[in-house]
């Protein structure tokens, strides 16, 4: 919990100085080319489309749903201003044209009815159970009807041995926002926000537990 940011807020790898370490931590951790090449194809950002990389750190993410379709815009919002540096000069770095905002998940600072995909990586297991059904309602605000939700997070583990190694990743973020996380409840909350045809897609194994991958569509009766 950082009150800098006037509410609930959490660094990358929990504290500001661990910032400039987060990129190799991840990608020697988390199997983070496997599972982030896995959202991008899951999310199919096409053409036309207006897609929101949310609480996008350093920007790895944000540059890999760009390249993956060049006539799409994509925006990147998080809560770190500091990590947004980084994530301009990856954009600048890969030639890629992206917008950076400087926002709470729960308090977007964009009209409704805006995006035809959000994203999300490794950020909801930072939330606490408020946050995060705030931030879902946040989200299904700002998705067109017929928008979709697309997320990898750390999710129900298959067996005791990746349970087990998910404690390195609690110890770090903290036991109180990583529960519902270990409980697979996150699709709960979409459900809770309004989202139809939730559904976990998919599961990669990794060092630190399993990341799941979900994706809920926000109805078209909805508009
Ligand atoms: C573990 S990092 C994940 C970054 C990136 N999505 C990735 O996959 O590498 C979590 C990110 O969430 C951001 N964050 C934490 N709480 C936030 C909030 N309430 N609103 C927006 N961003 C937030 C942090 O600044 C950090 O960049």
């Amino acid at each position: 919990m950082d009150q800098e940011h006037g509410g609930h807020y959490s660094y990358a790898l929990r504290y500001a100085s661990l910032t400039a370490v987060y990129d190799p931590v991840v990608r020697r951790t988390c199997r983070e080319t496997k599972f982030k090449s896995e959202l991008v194809r899951q999310a199919g950002v096409s053409a036309g489309d207006l897609a929101l990389d949310l609480a996008c750190g350093t920007g790895t993410l944000t540059v890999q749903l760009k390249e993956s379709c060049l006539q799409a815009d994509v925006v990147g919002l998080d809560g770190s201003d500091e990590i947004l540096v980084t994530a301009r000069e990856k954009a600048a770095g890969a030639g890629v044209a992206l917008s950076f905002y400087h926002a709470l998940s729960y308090e977007m600072p964009f009209e409704g009815a805006r995006f035809d995909r959000v994203i999300s990586s490794l950020f909801f297991h930072h939330l606490n159970s408020e946050h995060k059904q705030q931030t879902l309602e946040e989200v299904h605000r700002v998705l067109k009807p017929g928008g979709e939700l697309h997320v990898a997070d750390w999710g129900k583990a298959p067996n005791a041995f990746f349970r087990a190694a998910f404690g390195v990743v609690q110890l770090l973020d903290g036991f109180e926002t990583t529960r519902d996380s270990v409980a697979g409840r996150l699709p709960d909350y979409m459900e809770n926000a309004g989202f139809t045809r939730v559904a976990e897609t998919s599961r990669v194994l990794t060092p630190l537990g399993s990341v799941s991958l979900y994706r809920a569509v926000k109805p078209v009766e909805e508009a």
